[in-house]
């Protein structure tokens, strides 16, 4: 893997809570993800960090973000957030630490001058945004010593964020894909379900095959059950051909699902 790259597949755990929030994130350390994504928001980071401390997967193999909700984006409000998040998640760092939306009480210089100082002293890796358009992202790279690793955004077939990937790829920031399955919509669509059906394969492996096929996209799936878990690690082995991944691109309908009034920039 090149430096500086995300594992191909993460693991997605919004509303998966509990003990079972733990089994989930053994399962796909055992199955093979290397990145798990959560959020202070979430309320399971101690079940992942179990999850994590039960697996026999090193830490330093595993790329670990979670993110800092819109009401602790002052300076004291990152730093308390992100000191809980690693005593929860048991570890000293973070690989990627995301400001969850632009919104709240964001400030571009206060917020991002807060991420400067906790990459500094070691406790993460790398700073991220989440729910950003290009506009917001220029802004916080004038206000961040350290460069904008990854913007978190929902893409899967009916949103497929072409500007939004041109952007990245051009300015060298990693697009992780929240909601790759639209959650759960994407697999009635008929257009995915008759690639699946002439590959062998199953809806959620064609929608992560196409978002795998374009260059610097980085699904995150929430799976909790092992049978998900297994099947979406699966998306690596499937390669979709040209006629394939036109017919997802054909797709006309366009649909955004998360998009809080108070939240949302667009
Ligand atoms: N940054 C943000 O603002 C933001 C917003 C939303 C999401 N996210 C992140 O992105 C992750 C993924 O997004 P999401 O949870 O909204 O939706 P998603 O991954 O698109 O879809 C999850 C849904 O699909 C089901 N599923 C998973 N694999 C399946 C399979 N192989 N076959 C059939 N159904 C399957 C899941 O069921 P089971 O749970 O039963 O497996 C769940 O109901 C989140 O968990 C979170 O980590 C971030």
């Amino acid at each position: 893997m090149p430096a500086g790259e995300i594992p191909p597949m993460g693991l997605g755990t919004w509303q998966n809570t509990g003990p079972r929030c733990a089994d989930s994130v053994e399962t796909a350390l055992e199955a093979g993800y290397r990145h798990i994504d959560t959020a202070q928001l979430y309320d399971n980071e101690a079940q992942v960090g179990i999850g994590m401390e039960r697996s026999e997967v090193p830490r330093e193999e595993v790329t670990l973000a979670t993110k800092v909700w819109v009401d602790r984006l002052t300076r004291n409000g990152v730093l308390e957030s992100t000191a809980e998040s690693l005593k929860n998640l048991r570890t000293d760092y973070v690989d990627i630490l995301y400001v969850h939306w632009p919104g709240g009480t964001y400030s571009p210089e206060e917020t991002l001058s807060a991420f400067d100082e906790l990459v500094d002293d070691g406790r993460v890796r790398h700073v991220g945004v989440s729910n950003f358009t290009p506009a917001l992202i220029e802004e916080a790279r004038r206000h961040s010593q350290h460069p904008i690793y990854t913007n978190q955004v929902e893409m899967h077939p009916l949103l497929p964020q072409d500007e939004m990937r041109r952007y990245c790829v051009e300015n060298d920031i990693h697009l992780v894909a929240y909601s790759p399955l639209a959650r759960g919509r994407a697999l009635e669509l008929q257009e995915v379900r008759e690639v699946a059906e002439r590959r062998g394969a199953t809806p959620a492996q064609v929608c992560l095959a196409w978002l795998l096929s374009r260059q610097n996209v980085f699904p995150v799936p929430k799976g909790t059950s092992r049978k998900h878990i297994e099947e979406n690690i699966g998306a690596l082995d499937l390669e979709l051909t040209e006629e394939d991944l036109g017919d997802i691109d054909e797709i006309e309908e366009r649909k955004r699902l998360i998009s809080p009034p108070s939240l949302a920039p667009w």
